[in-house]
């Protein structure tokens, strides 16, 4: 099946009659605002209420921020770190351009992880005492980028993701480590050669890897950071917990048990680090693992019975049932937890439900589905946790395949109060000028804009450095470049 590339798609009439054909719901504003009153350019306030039950908040305020538009940049990693897991010229690089994006929100920066064994490649950047003062000095390069074009920073909202990659952990050049994972998953372990007897986490190396986030959100607030993501996404280890209905024990089976690694991070961080901002990004609904087909098209594992390993899955591996992501997003609100990211998935076992794109990267399959219905669910789904707890600040996920669109449906979204921020993945590394050009009526600069052409995930999953091959002139000079020519042209 060939899907119309929406560069192609020039008026608003054409998109709403390819999405009529597509039968995709997807509305979108057809003309964007800017200036101050446009929908994009509100400033958003953030007030991070005591938390009512469960979680002791001793001596901390009620914290207010002004977040001065709705545009978030996504977390994004570069496999771009020094091997002991601080930033290079590279990561810094990459930072700069996310603060000079005149996003006002900055979800996470990238994943960082909290120790050496959770570290997702050798080049994720790493949250230790002697990596603290580089990841000050990233935070306030991004700060004086933002502030070099924009004049101040006092609404700009800076927060770094924390993380453990779980099954997903690749800490070290070398072959041969086997990450530890919270439960025997029946696909997952076969497709990554898990033994069966491969031992679990204990619950005691649990309550140690607790205290080892609560030490790094403490590490990330001395760093200057005003809020720490929990990453429960992605199939990384906060994900995975959510999952672990088989697990037996403490941190297993009920929704109690599987939220208990999360809910004792953030009682720590009350405790330790008192005034810190805690954000959750959640993969909200997840799917059962896909494959290529004989024609490299994505089709899902086949089942021959329930699917119960997808948080917010309902069962056939390929549909969504919401009921324990808004109890989830309940005992967010429960523990004072206001800002909470929104996206799907994995990006290795099910990538077109989290990072639509037209074009695969070396270890996917080709789209499924118009890469449209892709970004339409996630909207949708993120519509209705809005809905849910309108209390709570949602960013949304997923809209660099909308390209010369993006705009309209961002402004929609954020008009019709379907989510608070729009979060820019893809976009913040090909064109991350987008968001300051709509904000200020330019024209969009079309030779810029994101095509999906998945080289920023090709790349390191051949084991260079990520980053936007195609698009940014930077990185077309780089040797890596020919190199990713020469790995796609052999494959
Ligand atoms: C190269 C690359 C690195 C990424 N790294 C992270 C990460 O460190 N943490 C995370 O939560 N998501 C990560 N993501 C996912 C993005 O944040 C985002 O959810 C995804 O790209 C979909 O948004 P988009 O359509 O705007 O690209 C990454 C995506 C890409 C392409
Ligand atoms: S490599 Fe560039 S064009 Fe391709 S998906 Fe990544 S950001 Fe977009």
């Amino acid at each position: 099946m060939t899907y119309r590339r929406l560069a192609q798609i020039k008026t608003a009439q054409d998109l709403r009659d390819y999405l009529a054909r597509l039968g995709v719901d997807l509305p979108f504003d057809e003309t964007v605002q800017s200036g101050p009153d446009s929908p994009l350019a509100q400033p958003y306030v953030l007030s991070e209420p005591q938390a009512t039950e469960g979680v002791q908040t001793p001596g901390r305020p009620t914290a207010v921020v002004r977040i001065g538009n709705r545009f978030a940049i996504l977390p994004m990693e570069g496999w771009d770190g020094t091997h002991d897991g601080r930033p290079t010229e590279l990561t810094v690089r990459r930072w700069q351009r996310f603060g000079s994006s005149g996003a006002k929100l900055i979800w996470g920066g990238e994943a960082v992880a909290v120790r050496m064994d959770g570290r997702a490649n050798p080049r994720q950047l790493l949250l230790k005492e002697a990596n603290l003062a580089s990841l000050a000095a990233l935070r306030e390069a991004l700060e004086a980028a933002h502030a070099a074009r924009f004049g101040r920073v006092d609404d700009l909202l800076v927060g770094l993701q924390l993380t453990h990659s779980g099954r997903f952990a690749r800490p070290y050049a070398q072959k041969g480590f086997v990450p530890p994972i919270l439960y025997h998953h029946p696909i997952l372990d076969r497709r990554y050669g898990l033994p069966p007897d491969l031992p679990l986490w204990t619950d005691e190396a649990i309550a140690s890897l607790v205290e080892d986030f609560v030490q790094a959100a403490g590490l990330a607030q001395r760093a200057g950071f005003a809020f720490v993501d929990i990453k429960c996404c992605h199939g990384y280890l906060g994900h995975e917990f959510l999952s672990a209905v088989d697990r037996p024990g403490r941190y297993g089976g009920s929704l109690a048990n599987r939220t208990r690694f999360l809910r004792e991070i953030v009682a720590g961080i009350r405790a330790q680090a008192p005034g810190l901002g805690v954000g959750v990004r959640l993969s909200a609904f997840d799917f059962v693992p896909f494959r290529p087909n004989a024609d490299g098209v994505g089709e899902p594992e086949p089942l021959g019975h329930p699917y119960r390993y997808a948080f917010g899955g309902d069962g056939t591996g390929v549909g969504i049932d919401l009921a324990e992501p808004c109890a989830f997003l309940d005992l967010l609100a429960s523990l004072g937890v206001r800002l909470v990211c929104i996206s799907a998935g994995s990006p290795y076992y099910n990538p077109h439900i989290q990072r639509p794109a037209l074009f695969p990267p070396s270890d996917g399959y080709l789209p499924p589905e118009d890469p449209l219905a892709g970004v339409a669910r996630l909207i949708r789904v993120t519509a209705q946790l809005k809905q849910h707890r309108p209390d709570l600040a949602i960013v949304g996920s997923g809209y660099s395949y909308l390209q010369e669109w993006l705009p309209n449906v961002a402004q929609h979204v954020v008009r019709t109060g379907q989510a608070d921020f729009v979060g820019l993945g893809r976009m913040a590394l090909s064109y991350p000028d987008m968001v300051a050009d709509v904000l200020a009526g330019q024209p969009l600069q079309r030779q810029r804009i994101c095509r999906t052409f998945s080289d920023c995930t090709t790349a390191p999953r051949q084991g260079l450095v990520s980053g936007c091959y195609p698009l940014d002139d930077f990185y077309k000079a780089r040797p890596e470049a020919k190199q990713l020519k020469t790995i796609k042209a052999a494959m």
